[in-house]
């Protein structure tokens, strides 16, 4: 079903045009929406949307809500920033709220900012006001707490007031000091700085991940969230992240130093990098000058930046100036306009990802923008090309706002050529042929050939033998891509029918025996396979890590899982039959569900909502995909998920590292273990450390152990410890 034009869609609506009822549905859309977008930003560092785009939800809020304050609701966005603190991760209150910036872009926005600074502290007009210019780094801001010099808590933004955990990842990173040097060392400092990867190193790091098969990070910043965001610290150590430190939350006993100036300096003193192009500013035209020297010289940096920061360097000015709302009033941020330039739209291809969404890329002429060689656009989903009215053979203007993936602002109307025709968005999935179809309340138009649509099928496999599915070394993407051209794999299940095809495998280009006999295997070690592993593995839309160890945890087996999913299927199914409703979106079945124990079951996990338990229902409501999992079902051993018994081990709790080669058991396999019994799992050795587990040739980790005084075990030991 389609979805109603835009014409009638209220969202298109200007603000002014609303009717009462109108405004009142729109602020309930764009709640959700923006929450929506905070969750994709904040806890899966993976964003639909420009900064641009979002600030313009942001925007259309607030000015709904000033039109008709009355309306303004609870879960109002402008009441809230960023979003909560994610699972998995301790959460950690802030002595004091990490507030965020107000923002400036024209020159007047800096020249107001200035004057109200001004009437605020009752100035003399001669009174001049010093201010340090600072570049605003686009990364993720930290916040570091300093006692008697040493580094003891290390925390993300969260919502403001509450933020992760996040210290023993924060202590790989080596523009962090361990401990404070110099004389002068607050009994408690809270420090503030943002953590950012260089543009190089996330191309590095992309490639890398493109090379293994993993999901590409759109920029840096992401790059950087989700490598500071790992459960394991060893991943966040191999990731090549920085840091610039840049103000104080909190400090005990009061600060020695008089102003931001002076507090930089004692920055770089206590061993921390601070940004070198930060500069002391005495008037207007100063800030002017610094900000279009930064600009001038934005391309060119390392790291992204997306704006500069004006502070007012005096402390004692800072404190009577405060805080309005979620920003202080001494600072201002004076972004940067995301950079564009102009091109043409060479070709629209639609490419269709593992839940055989059809995703509309931009092919472009090749153009730099802001010193990126860009050929490539986003173009999110049919309406949006539909509302821009975006044509093949378009010259238009694309804008870089700090993504890698640059977006399309507009059409040049008057460069358009005379014979250019609308886009027809196709019906048809284009690498399959089958029919493609948009639910009610759905962007996006999704394939419905499932597993029989190659695009889908090599994108499921992909990711059934990823990292945190099946974790199959050694089967790479053109492995997958060409054992399914060879029709050696079609499903998930044929992995495990590999060993069958040994000979056939050796023969090919560029394998042997011996590679052949390695990859089979890898694959035999996981025909025991953990229940939670198994749920991600199967890629349901919206079924992440988390979402799969949440079902695992609630319903503990497989046929508990899959019989109970069953159940509600069909009871849909026949509720719809005997009643028939308007299409199938996502309220028809919702309606219908509700009634349904086993739906209510399901509802009732915390962390699964309505519409997550949609697309279970509905990956179960396909036959094909059930039999999907009946047939990894007779390949494999699906493991009953043990819960984590907090408290009751003698490793609950405890922090351990496991090294060399042991006897027994996988390195997976003991860390599950470990895990599964309470214990933290990390990847290096520091005084945090409880036990450190040393396999045969065991090397530097258990030198440090022994160096830190850190408990030793042997295999037999720990086995011993953790009751076999
Ligand atoms: S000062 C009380 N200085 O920008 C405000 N923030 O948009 C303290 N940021 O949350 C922030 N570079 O993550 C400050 N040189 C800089 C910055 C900076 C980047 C980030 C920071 C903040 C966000 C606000």
């Amino acid at each position: 079903m389609k979805k109603p034009a835009a014409k009638s869609d209220p969202t298109a609506k200007p603000v002014e045009a609303l009717t009462e009822s109108q405004a009142a549905k729109e602020l309930s859309r764009l709640a959700a929406e923006i929450q929506r977008h905070d969750r994709l930003y904040h806890q899966q560092d993976a964003p639909e949307i420009s900064d641009a785009d979002y600030d313009a939800l942001v925007r259309r809020n607030k000015a709904i809500e000033a039109r008709f304050p009355d309306l303004r609701r609870l879960d109002s966005p402008s009441l809230s920033i960023g979003a909560p603190a994610a699972t998995g991760f301790a959460k950690v209150t802030h002595r004091r709220p990490m507030l965020s910036l107000d923002n400036g872009f024209a020159p007047e926005d800096v020249t107001e900012f200035l004057g109200r600074v001004r009437r605020f502290l009752k100035l003399a007009t001669d009174e001049p006001v010093e201010l340090v210019a600072e570049p605003k780094i686009d990364g993720l801001s930290a916040t570091l707490t300093y006692e008697e010099g040493v580094f003891t808590l290390g925390a993300t933004r969260g919502d403001g007031s509450v933020g992760e955990d996040i210290t023993r990842n924060l202590r790989t990173i080596e523009d962090l000091p361990e401990t404070l040097k110099g004389a002068s060392k607050p009994r408690l400092i809270e420090l503030r700085g943002e953590v950012y990867m260089t543009r190089n190193d996330f191309l590095k790091l992309n490639k890398v991940r493109e090379k293994a098969g993993e999901a590409l990070f759109a920029n840096p910043r992401n790059a950087a969230a989700g490598s500071v965001r790992q459960l394991d610290p060893a991943i966040t150590e191999s990731r090549p992240l920085h840091f610039f430190a840049y103000a104080v939350g909190d400090i005990e006993p009061a600060a020695g130093w008089k102003t931001q100036e002076e507090f930089l300096k004692q920055l770089g003193t206590w061993g921390f990098k601070v940004n070198p192009l930060a500069r002391l500013c005495r008037t207007e035209a100063e800030l002017f000058a610094f900000y279009d020297e930064i600009g001038g010289k934005r391309a060119s940096l390392p790291y992204e930046i997306d704006g500069v920061v004006y502070k007012v360097n005096r402390l004692d000015w800072q404190e009577r100036l405060g805080f309005v709302g979620r920003a202080p009033r001494w600072a201002l941020a004076h972004k940067f306009a995301a950079e564009r330039a102009e091109t043409r739209l060479r070709e629209i291809r639609i490419q269709v990802g593992r839940t055989g969404a059809l995703t509309p890329v931009a092919e472009l002429e090749p153009i730099q923008v802001g010193g990126v060689v860009v050929s490539r656009a986003t173009l999110h989903n049919e309406d949006e090309i539909a509302r821009k009215d975006i044509r093949v053979g378009d010259w238009v203007v694309v804008q870089r706002a700090g993504d890698v993936i640059p977006q399309i602002v507009e059409v040049i109307r008057k460069r358009r050529p005379r014979d250019s025709k609308p886009f027809v968005f196709p019906e048809e999935c284009p690498a399959c042929r089958s029919k493609a179809i948009r639910e009610v309340d759905e962007a996006v138009r999704r394939c419905t050939g499932g597993l029989i649509c190659p695009a889908q099928a090599v994108e499921r496999l992909r990711h059934f033998v990823s990292r945190g599915a099946a974790d199959i070394e050694g089967m790479g993407e053109k492995h997958i891509q060409a054992f399914w051209e060879d029709k050696l794999l079609r499903r998930p299940a044929d992995i495990f029918q590999l060993h069958r095809h040994e000979k056939e495998l050796a023969a090919r280009e560029g394998w042997g025996p011996q590679s052949v006999a390695k990859l089979i295997a890898a694959i035999e070690a996981r025909r025991k396979m953990p229940l939670d592993r198994f749920i991600y593995a199967l890629g349901i839309r919206q079924v992440g890590e988390q979402t799969a160890k949440l079902l695992a945890r609630h319903y503990e087996s497989l046929p508990k899982w899959r019989n109970a999913m069953i159940e509600i299927a069909t009871a849909i199914r026949e509720a719809r039959t005997s009643k028939p409703a308007e299409g199938a979106g996502l309220g028809e079945n919702l309606a219908l569900a509700e009634s349904i124990p086993a739906y209510q079951d399901l509802d009732a996990i915390e962390g699964v909502g309505p519409s997550l338990a949609n697309d279970i229902v509905a990956f179960f409501d396909e036959p094909h995909n059930r039999q999907v999992v009946a047939d990894l079902e007779s390949e494999l051993e699906i493991q009953t998920y043990k819960a984590p018994k907090r408290g009751s081990s003698p490793v609950a709790g405890k922090t351990v590292v496991f090294t060399g080669t042991l006897e027994t058991m996988g390195r997976n396999e003991a860390k599950a273990r470990a895990e599964q019994l309470g214990a933290k799992v990390a990847g290096s050795v520091s005084k945090n450390t409880d036990y450190v587990i040393a396999g045969a040739d065991a090397g530097s980790k258990a030198k440090k152990a022994a160096e830190l005084g850190v408990a030793i075990l042997t295999e037999q030991e720990w086995l011993a410890l953790i009751g076999g």
